[in-house]
């Protein structure tokens, strides 16, 4: 990748080709997942940006719920997109690899963009460069639906949670842990910022928020 550094999908590289194992087994992931695809209120011939797809799961209920759909996939990381290509076969999904700054879409691009577990591998910065570059490549009227770890629900959500910041590093996951995602995406620009359903996981707790783009 040339451009910013990233956080691979757990952390190590090496431990790239068991993430979809351990997310199916340790977390509600099709239950979020799920709530998010519900949350994005499709119609079904929209055209979709999946961003920081990793193994394209996402991507895949997406298509399997409304085939109809338009989906472009994207991520900072070849070799998890090597995995994302393997599931995908040959699913109507557009993967695509970038630096990791700028989005390589033209403005007013997409429908709707969704994003699950993935602002939690980005720094403050990152995050506000993600949600400016996010803003743009939507169309006006257009949604952005986010899956990710949030305000703890309660004190052993929170110590849980330690796991997931001693894996992804401080940095990163602070911003999460202590609810300012929805902050920062209204900063970036986005109206009716909202928070929705929230998943207890032996990881911590996750949300789903959702935004417009006036
Ligand atoms: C925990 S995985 C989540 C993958 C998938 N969205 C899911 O829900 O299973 C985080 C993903 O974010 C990607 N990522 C990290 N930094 C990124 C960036 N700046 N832009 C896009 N994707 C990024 C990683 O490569 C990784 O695939």
């Amino acid at each position: 990748m040339s451009g910013t550094t990233y956080i691979p999908a757990l952390r190590f590289h090496w431990l790239t080709k068991m993430y979809d194992a351990v997310v199916g087994l340790f977390m509600p992931e099709r239950r979020f997942k799920q709530a998010l695809i519900s949350r994005a209120g499709l119609c079904g011939d929209e055209k979709i940006l999946d961003f920081g797809t990793g193994t394209a799961t996402l991507s895949l209920m997406l298509k399997k719920a409304l085939p109809g759909l338009q989906i472009t996939a994207i991520d900072v990381d070849e070799k998890v997109l090597r995995i994302a290509k393997s599931k995908i076969g040959d699913t109507a999904i557009q993967l695509v690899h970038y630096g990791g700054e700028r989005l390589p879409f033209g403005d007013n691009t997409f429908d709707c963009v969704v994003s699950s577990l993935v602002l939690h591998h980005l720094t403050d910065t990152q995050k506000q460069t993600a949600f400016r570059e996010i803003l743009r490549v939507i169309q006006p009227g257009g949604r952005l639906v986010i899956a990710d770890w949030g305000l703890p629900t309660n004190r052993s959500q929170r110590l849980l949670f330690y796991l997931v910041q001693w894996l992804d590093g401080f940095e990163t996951t602070t911003a999460n842990l202590q609810g300012l995602v929805p902050n920062m995406i209204a900063a970036a620009g986005f109206r009716d910022v909202m928070r929705h359903e929230r998943f207890q996981t032996v990881f911590g707790t996750l949300e789903i928020l959702s935004a417009q783009k006036a």
